[in-house]
């Protein structure tokens, strides 16, 4: 898994759950308590899937609120590391169309890389489907993010699940 992610992943640790903890989660996942996250240093899917998982186990959260907090830090992450993106999308619909290229663009350079791929089906009545494709299952991320996007944006987005890998968006207008 790129690095970035893992970065964020220690930044929201830190600032949820304080050092001991995050330190805790490290040592359960079999890494050296001062281990360091850096972006341009990928971590193995292995080691990625432990740490996500001792991070829920050591602050009592379950999956889905830690990836919706995820959510939210990678948005801030994300709009201050990958900046350039967050120019060329204006809304939360067009970011959200534009992540199949965003993906493929900052994993091009990284041996190997298998990022998430999404396809999107405009529906009639302005709805969005959008559907999640990834060996890695890592479908509770890819919902926090969605609704993170709607957040970044200040926008109101009304999710339904139509199966386990598509969501049907409606996107409802700024919040007041
Ligand atoms: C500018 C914004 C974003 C950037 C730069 C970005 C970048 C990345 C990168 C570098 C990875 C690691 C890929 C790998 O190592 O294979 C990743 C993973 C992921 N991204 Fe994004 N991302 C962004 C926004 C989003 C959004 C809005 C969503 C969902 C709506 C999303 C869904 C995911 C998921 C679910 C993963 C986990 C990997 C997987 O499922 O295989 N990302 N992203």
């Amino acid at each position: 898994m790129h690095g970035s992610i893992l970065t964020c992943m220690e930044e929201m640790a830190l600032a949820e759950m304080g050092q001991p903890k995050w330190q805790q989660a490290l040592g359960l996942s079999g890494l050296p308590a001062k281990t360091k996250m850096f972006p341009h240093k990928a971590v193995e899917d292995a080691v990625f899937f432990k740490l996500l998982d001792n991070v829920c186990q050591v602050s009592g959260l379950g999956l889905e609120a830690v990836a919706e907090r995820f959510g939210q830090y990678w948005m801030r992450f994300a709009a201050k590391h990958y900046f350039a993106f967050f120019m060329s999308y204006r809304d939360a619909r067009s970011f959200l169309l534009g992540m199949p290229s965003v993906h493929k663009l900052v994993t091009q350079r990284m041996p190997g890389a298998t990022p998430p791929r999404f396809s999107f089906e405009e529906r009639a009545d302005g709805g969005l489907a959008m559907g999640y494709h990834s060996e890695r299952g890592l479908q509770p991320l890819w919902k926090g993010l969605i609704r993170a996007v709607g957040q970044h944006f200040g926008e109101r987005l009304e999710t339904r699940e139509l199966d386990a890998s598509t969501m049907l968006i409606h996107f409802r207008g700024k919040l007041a």
